[in-house]
């Protein structure tokens, strides 16, 4: 594998890479656990694209960079198992086919069947469903209203994902429950950031009580929905599909688990992205009124469909320019399948990894000037995230993002919405407003806005 190898590894007698300096017992967890993107840029910085570190009793290999990026995705595929750090999380929820957490056979035919049902494609028909949702709730906001993004952003994806996948109304409640019930599980099971003793809280208790009732809910309906109904294919029923044709990879678990998943997968990523561009139109404001009069131009007479939305480049360069800079997934936890080499190093089968697939968002070689946020990267002739592995915002290989294309439309229709119907300024000093990792990336949640109707 000698494209993978680097001179500098060669300088290295002992074939390990370095140990990133921690403290005595904790080692790096602090740094980790409180700012884990800048964490693994200065260390990638300072050691280059392979390095270890440690987090109280863990020790992981970070390996970072476009080399790893086209490995992960080409021949070293098996090489790597998501089966240990997200089988954490599988047997934490005891469904033992959880997608993300399974490789081989029992991965490839759940990928398969879901696959279309999160193309963009899939959509082209059936915009109004991520659109009506957001549509309404900007509709209702008077004047002056004030909210915390985090929740507000959150409801608004929830709701699109449940009427757009799942075909099923979610309120408030739920979307709540959803985010506990998700998170506890994320932060207990897969990163042990919270105790096991998170799991008793009444809090936790109800949300996933309630969270369990509504899956079998959505279930039900489906199955009982009207025959007129049933011409369109759903979400649930290719899971029902999938029940049928693979019982053995389907227990009563792996369906609650299945039917949840768009909303695990989708709400934090694209609330969390949505986030940090509102708190980046509120310190720019010549960013904010170029996208604006995009935005006004566009939509002025036309309504948004896929056509609109190819026209709005400058919205799709926000979001992707924010996806660089700010990446709500930036590494994949997992575990060598077998020995490989890589910049010099021996990586031992066992070996815990991270991969930190955006490791090249910052480097002037890809991104000249990678400290300016500017959206003009991602169009002719620059195409900066064209040149190779480089730009890995929906991660890579086998496991990465199923709804990446239809995750990015979403994301430009809400932003492209926001910006038509309402104005905002801050509603809290902005520097009292920090990034959390909830585990995914988002504005911290005493990040207000107050609004104003826009008279369009
Ligand atoms: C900005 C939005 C999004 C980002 C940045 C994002 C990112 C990612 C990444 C990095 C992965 C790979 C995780 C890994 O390999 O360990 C992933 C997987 C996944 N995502 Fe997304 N995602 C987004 C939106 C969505 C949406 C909207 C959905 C569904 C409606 C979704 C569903 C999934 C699923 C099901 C997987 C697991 C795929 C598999 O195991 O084969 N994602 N996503």
């Amino acid at each position: 594998m000698s494209a993978l190898e680097s001179s500098k590894a060669t300088q290295n007698n002992n074939n390990e890479p370095p140990l990133a300096k921690g403290l005595p017992i904790i080692g790096s967890a602090a740094s980790l656990f409180n700012s884990p993107v800048e964490f693994l840029r200065e260390q990638h910085k300072l050691h280059g694209p392979v390095f270890k570190f440690k987090a109280m009793h863990k020790t992981m290999t970070v390996l970072a960079g476009k080399e790893i990026n086209r490995f992960m995705a080409g021949e070293g595929r098996d090489y790597f198992t998501s089966e240990v750090t997200w089988g954490r999380l599988r047997d934490g929820l005891k469904s033992p086919h959880l997608m993300i957490a399974v490789d081989g056979d029992a991965h490839a035919y759940q990928r398969k069947l879901l696959k279309g049902q999160f193309s963009k494609a899939a959509f082209k028909e059936r915009l109004n469903l991520l659109v009506d949702p957001i549509e309404s709730t900007l509709q209702s906001i008077e004047d002056g209203d004030e909210v915390h993004v985090g929740p507000f952003l959150r409801n608004i994806v929830c709701r699109q994902i449940g009427l757009a996948v799942q075909g099923v109304e979610v309120n408030t409640q739920q979307t709540e429950d959803f985010m506990t019930t998700q998170n506890t599980y994320l932060n207990v099971f897969m990163i042990g950031k919270w105790p096991k003793l998170t799991l008793l809280s009444p809090k936790f208790v109800f949300s996933a009580l309630r969270t369990g009732k509504l899956l079998k809910k959505v279930r039900e309906e489906n199955t009982n929905r009207c025959p007129a109904d049933k011409n369109s294919v759903t979400y649930m029923d290719k899971i029902e599909q999938g029940v049928h044709e693979r019982p053995d990879l389907y227990t009563e678990n792996d369906v609650r688990t299945i039917s949840m998943l768009p909303f695990v997968g989708g709400v934090d990523p694209i609330g969390g992205t949505i986030s940090f561009i509102l708190y980046r139109l509120l310190q720019d404001d010549e960013l904010r009124q170029r996208v604006v009069e995009e935005v006004d131009r566009v939509l002025l007479d036309a309504p948004l469909n896929f056509d609109s939305i190819d026209r709005l480049v400058d919205v799709r360069g926000l979001v992707m320019e924010t996806m660089r800079v700010n990446p709500v997934a930036y590494a994949m936890a997992r575990t060598a399948t077998k020995d490989f080499d890589f910049g010099g190093y021996t990586i031992k089968q066992g070996d815990e990894l991270m991969v930190f697939t955006v490791a090249n968002h910052w480097e002037e070689s890809f991104f000249p000037n990678p400290e300016e946020f500017d959206i003009e990267r991602y169009r002719e002739p620059r195409n900066e995230h064209k040149n190779g592995a480089i730009y890995a915002p929906f991660g890579r290989g086998p496991h990465t993002c199923i709804a990446a294309g239809l995750a990015e439309m979403h994301t430009v229709i809400n932003v492209a919405m926001l910006l038509r119907y309402l104005d905002f300024e801050a509603a809290v000093p902005l520097e009292k407003v920090k990034i959390k990792y909830i585990p995914a990336p988002f504005m911290s949640e005493n990040f207000k806005v107050r609004f104003t109707r826009r008279k369009i």
